[in-house]
């Protein structure tokens, strides 16, 4: 194994069972994802970037095929051991930002760090941390319906990174957003990914959007129809 892969997907596939029919969803994907890299999945609707992106970030698993994350073959994990891996390597940012109404942003950051062994008191440190990485100091105490969609994704994100994981899955992280909003919302993943070194997947549908990014992979029918960038 490549000592810099943090995901290894090996053959993945992903049929969904939907009573008398099968979905074949995933085909058989085989591809390295390293440390360090900042992916775009992209694809037309229904190619499976969705279903891949649950798989990579262990919240489904695959039919067939294996899936090692930082070396450990999640394909044969229960749904305790899936949740705990969850909760230590990945940070999700998500289209719609599904942060707690009427909350503050630094009580949605600390929000994964109840379901971890720190402290409050190093809780706190730590939310307040990930907001001025995302450039939010001086706004933790606002709450979601007083910040504007660009400062909630910039939560989002605070809150994604508060657990230090080994990567951050994004599913069409600036789709909410304007052009502008949006290209600020990238420039936090590429500083994120160039200055913190931290690894990034996202899903999108803007051109724009991929070109930010490393690498691109382009789903067709459930298998990687080409990659960009290798
Ligand atoms: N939970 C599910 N049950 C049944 N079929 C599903 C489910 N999720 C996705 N699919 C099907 O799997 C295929 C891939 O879907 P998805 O991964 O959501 O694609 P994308 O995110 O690229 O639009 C589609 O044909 C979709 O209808
Ligand atoms: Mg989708």
């Amino acid at each position: 194994m490549d000592n810099n892969s943090l995901i290894e997907l090996d053959n993945v596939a992903k049929v969904y069972e939907m009573g008398e029919t099968q979905v074949s969803a995933l085909k058989g994907v085989t591809y390295t994802i390293r440390k360090g890299d900042l992916l775009a999945i992209m694809g037309p609707s229904g190619s499976g970037k969705s279903t891949l992106m649950n798989i990579i970030g262990c919240l489904d698993k695959p039919s067939s095929g294996r899936y090692l994350l930082d070396g450990k073959e999640i394909s044969t994990f229960d749904r305790n051991q899936l949740a705990e891996i969850r909760n230590k390597k990945i940070g999700f940012v998500f289209q719609n930002f599904n942060l707690l109404a009427r909350t503050s942003a630094l009580e949605n950051t600390e929000l994964p760090l109840l379901y971890s062994d720190v402290n409050t008191k190093k809780a706190r440190e730590m939310a307040l941390k990930s907001l001025e990485i995302v450039g939010l100091k001086g706004r933790e105490h606002h709450k979601t319906n007083q910040i504007s969609g660009g400062e909630k994704q910039r939560v989002a994100i605070a809150r994604a990174l508060v657990n230090s994981p080994s990567v951050i899955l994004a599913d069409e992280p600036t789709g909410n957003l304007d052009t502008k909003t949006g290209n600020e919302i990238m420039k936090i993943f590429t500083d994120l990914n160039e200055k913190e070194g931290i690894t990034i997947i996202l899903v999108t549908h803007d051109p724009e959007v991929a070109e930010v990014a490393k690498k691109a992979m382009y789903l067709r029918d459930g298998l990687i129809e080409r990659i960009e960038g290798e």
